[in-house]
């Protein structure tokens, strides 16, 4: 039987794990000097190397003679440790375990000592999806792990463990691994499985996977049995996307409000055979693209196709792209299930394209188009023209608990050059919002640090304020994440406080239309 490419390819070792170098030294450090904590977490999206690292940290903990902090394979202890059966390394599926008998099970099991290595390794993978009970019985056990037992906890959704439970653990956050190195993986792979491909074919799989190291060794695997000797064309046809420069062609049509163009684009990729869900979804990921070029600089695109978003960014903003998102994901049940479904996508990009049409949720905020320009073109930390004044600091909003409401910050706060400054004691809320924010949906697409630079909040009084501008707006848009940074924030025991900087589009009213539950005050100077 064949064996898919990403269970053959599970690395065995660290030097195998890719994108993940902070973490990968951390743990192998720890291996050399011999400290092993009780619990580790291991936590970020999904097909990253998290139960990989703690397959292999389990195995390199026990091994006699290590290799550079991984296993070395050849000793008793790593032979014995190879066997599924082995009782030294538990690995518990929390997804199909979750009752408080599991744990309850492996609680007595803990007691006894490890038969080969010299711990007894507990990996529960999704351990978010526990029940209650079962995590306080859990939480008993961490408070008082026997000294051979090493517990590791992997999920994808950190903000669902219990603050005791995090308490108690070495955290790791894995992070989505660039296309690049992607890349370079799936052509070694190609190359020990002599398949042949031309970079742009494999650098189109690498996008396709989209960070995830999983994701990626899926769509190389559909590919490679659909051929061994892989060109970009078939690629596309394998994967059943059109080209790219369609797909600029289209968005830039659509920026430039050409409703003649948007027909006749979307016309003729759908007559060269491409579905109407794929352009929708082609075109949404192409916005998500040109937005993480605007707010960072990065884009994962060729040289030639980054030449060519740096001019559609001069003619749109983050507004218009979120907006198109939107509505674009909006039309989707009925492109999905229309008998027309071009002429559903056609009129939603056609909305766009007139805003007086403009009839979603979100479009009464920011009109791109009509909106004063923003250089919006260069990468974020250059954009200067984000960096006004306090006293253009006009509306301020302030977003309130309904039920612990407060009073408006007694003072600005110094704030004049924000670029660049930074304040410590709001840093460490800020990378708790960052660490909440990358397991969650919508922002890791446009890169946590990109929509929430350093020097974009400051703590004053028992306040945390935000400043929000084209790129931080892009956090406070999705009511998901405006609610977890809200609770990390709380947590932490400040209040909320969001506050406006100047820019070419006026996120205000999008984030009282998009925050539901919420009392925003609105406090005029
Ligand atoms: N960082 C990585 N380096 C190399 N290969 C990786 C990496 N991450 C994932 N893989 C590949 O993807 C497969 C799945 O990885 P793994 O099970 O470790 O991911 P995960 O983070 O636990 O995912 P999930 O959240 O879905 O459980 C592995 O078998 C391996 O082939
Ligand atoms: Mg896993
Ligand atoms: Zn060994």
């Amino acid at each position: 039987m064949k064996t898919a490419l990403y269970r053959k390819y599970r690395p065995t070792s660290f030097d195998g794990v890719i994108g993940q170098d902070v973490i990968v030294t951390t743990l192998t450090n720890q291996i050399k000097k011999g400290v092993v904590s009780h619990a580790y977490l291991f936590t970020g999206s999904r097909g990253t190397g998290k139960t990989s690292c703690a397959k292999i940290f389990a195995r390199a903990i026990n091994c006699k003679t290590p290799i550079n902090g991984s296993p070395c394979g050849e000793c008793e202890v790593c032979k014995a440790l190879a066997s599924p059966s082995n009782l030294d390394i538990v690995e518990m599926d929390a997804a199909s375990n979750n009752g408080v008998d599991k744990i309850r099970d492996l609680r007595e099991s803990v007691g006894y000592l490890p038969s080969a290595g010299k711990y007894k390794v507990y990996i529960i993978d999704e351990v978010h999806m526990l029940s209650g009970s079962a995590f306080n019985a859990l939480l008993k056990t961490l408070e008082e792990p026997p000294a051979h037992v090493v517990f590791i906890l992997c999920t994808t959704e950190v903000h669902k463990l219990p603050a005791t439970i995090l308490s108690r653990c070495m955290r790791f956050d894995f992070r989505l691994v660039p296309t690049d190195k992607l890349f370079a993986l799936v052509k070694d792979i190609f190359e020990k499985e002599g398949v042949t491909a031309d970079d742009k074919a494999i650098m189109h799989i690498a996008k396709l996977g989209e960070g995830s190291v999983r994701d990626t060794l899926s769509v190389a695997d559909r590919c490679k049995s659909a051929s061994d000797n892989l060109t970009y064309e078939l690629v596309l046809e394998i994967t059943g996307s059109g080209s790219n420069e369609d797909t600029a062609a289209l968005m830039e049509a659509v920026i430039d409000s050409d409703v003649g163009g948007v027909i006749k684009k979307a016309e003729q990729m759908a007559a060269e055979g491409r579905s109407v869900s794929r352009i929708s979804r082609d075109l949404t990921v192409y916005a998500r693209d040109l937005m993480l070029y605007m707010t960072s600089g990065e884009s994962g695109q060729s040289a030639e196709s980054v030449a060519r978003m740096a001019i559609t960014a001069k003619k749109t903003d983050i507004g218009f792209l979120v907006r198109l998102v939107r509505t674009i994901g909006g039309a989707d049940a009925e492109i999905r299930y229309s008998t027309a479904p071009r002429i559903a996508l056609e009129s939603a990009l056609l909305s766009l394209c007139t805003p007086s049409l403009a009839t979603d949720s979100t479009a009464a905020g920011a009109n791109a188009q009509s909106s004063a320009p923003t250089d919006t073109s260069q990468p974020y930390p250059a954009a200067q023209s984000n960096n006004t004044p306090q006293s253009d600091i006009a509306p301020q909003p302030e977003i309130k608990n309904k039920t612990a409401p407060v009073a408006k910050p007694a003072a600005v706060p110094d704030f004049e050059k924000p670029n660049g400054r930074t304040d410590e004691k709001a840093l460490e809320v800020l990378g708790r919002i960052r660490r909440t924010l990358r397991t969650s949906g919508f922002l890791r697409l446009f890169g946590e640090y990109g929509a929430l630079p350093d020097d974009r909040v400051r703590i004053v009084g028992d306040k945390f304020v935000v400043y929000v501008d084209d790129g931080s707006y892009l956090v406070f848009n999705e009511p998901d994440n405006f609610a977890a940074v809200r609770s990390v924030v709380e947590s932490c025991g400040y209040t909320l406080v969001i506050e406006k900087l100047k820019s070419g589009i006026d996120p205000l009213e999008q984030i009282i239309k998009s925050v539901q539950g919420l009392e925003i005050t609105v406090i005029k100077k």
